[in-house]
């Protein structure tokens, strides 16, 4: 006589189930991970570490008066005016409606962002359109041949 094998008569075999769910829990954090990871670098700040840094954004005789140039200060744009007068200002080329990167126009003597135009005056502050904020403005410095812009705040 034949004897039909069920379910309970097989032998239990536990480390076959262990690695089976091993790699079905690492699948599914994988895919968690995978998920939530760029949600995360969206939505949180970059580290700011490297904008405290100073950084050299030109030489010191790089500009001709009423001009300007875009740097890099850490991971943003960074923009470098030489008034009509020959001063300098630095401020986050990041506008503070959308996040377009600003320009200078050398004939209105104003800063403008493409985008919705929206200007700003050469102290950062909003002159028109839907910036909602003033550009945040750093310090600017000679040091040797070099101009460094350093943020205010820093003490
Ligand atoms: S992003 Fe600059 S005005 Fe809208």
């Amino acid at each position: 006589m034949e004897k039909t094998v069920s379910a309970s008569d097989r032998p239990e075999q536990p480390g076959r189930r262990r690695v089976l769910g091993f790699l079905v829990g690492s699948g599914v954090m994988a895919s968690f991970v995978s998920f939530v990871y760029p949600i995360l670098s969206f939505v949180l700040p970059p580290q700011s570490g490297e904008l405290d840094a100073d950084t050299v954004a030109a030489k010191v005789n790089e500009l001709a008066a009423n001009s300007a140039k875009i740097f890099r200060m850490g991971n943003r744009p960074g923009i470098l005016v030489r008034t009509a007068d020959g001063d300098y200002r630095a401020f986050s080329a990041v506008c503070t409606h959308l996040n377009c990167t600003v320009q200078y126009r050398q004939r209105e003597h104003d800063i403008w962002c493409a985008c919705h135009n929206g200007v700003y005056n050469l102290q950062g502050a909003v002159v028109s359109g839907p910036p909602p904020k003033p550009l945040e403005q750093f310090e600017v410095h000679a040091r040797g041949q070099d101009l460094v812009v350093t943020r205010e705040s820093r003490t």
